[in-house]
This record gives structure tokens, C-alpha cells and sequence, in this order.
């Protein structure tokens, strides 16, 4: 793996959930892995499990992760090419990145999209500069349109709670928000539950929320939820703002969050959610505090996730 970026790095989805538990069995087990080695884990935007599990990971590797929280601490910083700097930003990544790849092994970056302008958000400008001048591998912290990093322990979540030898239901189910959100963990779970292509995978939402239908092809998708959680086995809890007309917020409507009378409708589904969530927003305290919430296992097993990819990246 040279760098990971989408599910689109990864060869075999399997294969990587699998080393991924075998670190939550034994984490320390390749301790000497990453020797010598450091991580820079650069923040654009807010994180609290994706930098600290990151950092846990690497840890185990025996790397030295080194945080920046560029939003905060950094130069603002230009991505476009041939810009014009006589604005707010100070650097631009052409000089920062050459020298961050000089001073690590592996960058981790986070970039949130604007949710202005589609164009620029999806072409993923940020993370495809870094990865053109930083010059060392590049591990994706969340960039604008998708969070692999979670996705891959969606997956590992999934698999070790799932032991019957069928085919899960899962459910990807729009919720209310007060704020418009990125679409990056909703494209982004599609993105790799439709590659690992082990699910039956149906995502509801209201009209005007559909996603980008390069992340969802392969998915169902119904309209009406009680439909949608018919015998689910899973159901992962998420809002986005809307793609079509980009980052708007349309409906909100209450209705969409899950309670336990909609869990009703499913196979006694585990929820997930990548948090953080707000609640009685975006998901009820009844379901949150219930038996069948997996959100803190989800959130655990971040480490291990980045455990598996950093160790990928270290053995090549
Ligand atoms: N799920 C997730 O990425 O959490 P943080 O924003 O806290 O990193």
C-alpha cells in the first residue's frame, strides 16, 4: 500500500479487517515495525478518536506520532496552484509539504470539505496536493468527500458482531442534524460496503439527500424508512447535507431518528454511528444507552483499523 486514501488502496477488504483483529488480539505483537519511523498527523479540522486511536497505533507499531493541528497552531495554508497569495493564507503546501515528507516517514492528513463549492470538494484538492509534493505516503484522516480510516472499522465492527453464515441486512439511514455536515462518512461507508460486497445494503433517506452515485451504486435505495429497516441487522446512523444542490440542509425532519419503536422493524439491529453524535438530534438516548448500540466497540476499534493500515504501509 503506497497510500491510503479510498477503499481503492486496498487489494482485499478481508485481508486487512483480518490484520486489523488480529492487532485487537495481540497489539503489540509487531512493536518493532515501525522503528525509527514517525508519523506527522496533520489537523485541518477537529478529531478527537481519529487522532488519538491514530496516535495508539503507531504507538503499537513503536513509531513516534507527532500531531499538528494546522487549523489552530499552523500557517493557513494555499493549496491552489499558481495562486496569487495577497489574501488570508500564509504558505503554501508546495513549500510545507516537501518539508513535512523530510521530516516524516508517513503524513496523516484531515481536511473537511468547504461544502461551497462541489467541484473543488470533490476533486480533493487538499489531500492530492499534499500527496503530489509531500513525497511520502499519505494516510487519509477524513478528507472532503470520504473517512476510509472509519470505514474500514465499520467493516471490522461489522464482521466480528455478525457470526450467522448469511449475508447481513444493512442500513444506512440518513438522520437529522442541526448543522450541514460532510457526506464523506455516508459516501464513504457505501463506497466500501459495496466493495466488499459481503452485505445486502439498502440506504434511506429523505428526497434531495441522495449521494454521489459513484460511492452508492451497487446499494438499494428506498425512500421510505420503515421500509428500508425491514429485518435489518444493522443500522448505521448518519446525516449528510445534501449532494444535488451541495451542502444545503433540505428537510430535517424529527421522524428520521431512530428510536426503539423503528428498531422494532429491524432483526433486532446493532446501531452504529461514527460519532461524535448529537443526541435526541441525530439519534435517540433510548437507542444510544441501549443494548443495541455498538457505537463505543465502533469507535474502539479505530485503533486497530489504522493499526492494520500503517502496518501495510510500514512492510511496503
Ligand atoms: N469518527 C471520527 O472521525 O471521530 P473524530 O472526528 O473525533 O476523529
Amino acid at each position: 500500500m503506497n497510500n491510503f486514501i479510498s477503499v481503492k488502496d486496498v487489494t482485499d477488504i478481508n485481508s486487512l479487517a483480518k490484520k486489523a483483529l488480529d492487532y485487537k488480539a495481540d497489539p503489540r505483537k509487531d512493536l518493532h515495525l515501525g522503528a525509527n519511523k514517525r508519523i506527522g498527523l496533520l489537523f485541518l479540522n477537529p478529531s478527537m478518536r481519529t487522532r488519538l486511536s491514530t496516535q495508539l497505533a503507531a504507538g503499537n507499531l513503536g513509531m513516534e506520532a507527532i500531531v499538528f493541528n494546522v487549523g489552530q497552531d499552523g500557517w493557513s495554508l494555499e493549496f491552489e496552484d499558481e495562486a496569487i497569495m495577497s489574501g488570508t493564507t500564509v504558505e503554501h503546501v508546495k513549500d510545507a509539504a516537501p518539508i513535512l515528507g523530510n521530516y516524516f516517514d508517513i503524513l496523516g492528513i484531515r481536511t473537511f470539505p468547504s461544502l461551497k463549492n462541489k467541484e473543488d470538494d470533490y476533486n480533493e484538492l487538499y489531500i492530492k496536493q499534499f500527496i503530489k509534493y509531500a513525497g511520502i505516503p499519505v494516510v487519509s484522516l477524513e478528507s472532503a468527500t470520504v473517512h476510509p480510516l472509519q470505514s474500514l472499522t465499520d467493516i471490522i465492527t461489522i464482521k466480528e458482531s455478525f457470526r450467522e453464515k448469511r449475508k447481513p441486512k444493512i442500513v444506512l439511514t440518513w438522520a437529522p442534524h442541526v448543522k450541514a455536515l460532510p457526506q464523506c462518512v455516508a459516501n464513504s461507508f457505501s463506497q466500501w460496503i459495496n466493495a466488499w460486497g459481503e452485505a445486502d445494503f439498502v440506504i434511506t433517506h429523505p428526497e434531495d439527500y441522495e449521494l454521489d452515485k459513484q460511492f452508492t451504486q451497487g446499494a438499494s435505495i428506498i425512500l421510505d424508512q420503515d421500509e428500508a429497516l425491514k429485518n435489518a441487522d444493522f443500522v448505521y446512523v448518519k446525516n449528510w447535507s445534501t449532494f444535488t444542490d451541495y451542502g444545503k440542509i433540505y428537510c430535517n425532519d424529527p421522524e428520521w431518528m431512530l428510536t426503539n419503536q423503528k428498531l422494532n422493524l429491524t432483526n433486532n439491529a446493532k446501531v452504529m454511528h461514527c460519532l461524535p453524535v448529537r443526541r435526541n438530534v441525530e439519534l435517540s438516548d433510548e437507542i444510544l444507552d441501549g443494548p443495541n448500540s455498538i457505537v463505543t466497540q465502533q469507535a474502539s476499534n479505530r485503533v486497530w483499523a489504522a493499526q492494520a493500515v500503517l502496518a501495510e504501509i510500514l512492510k511496503k
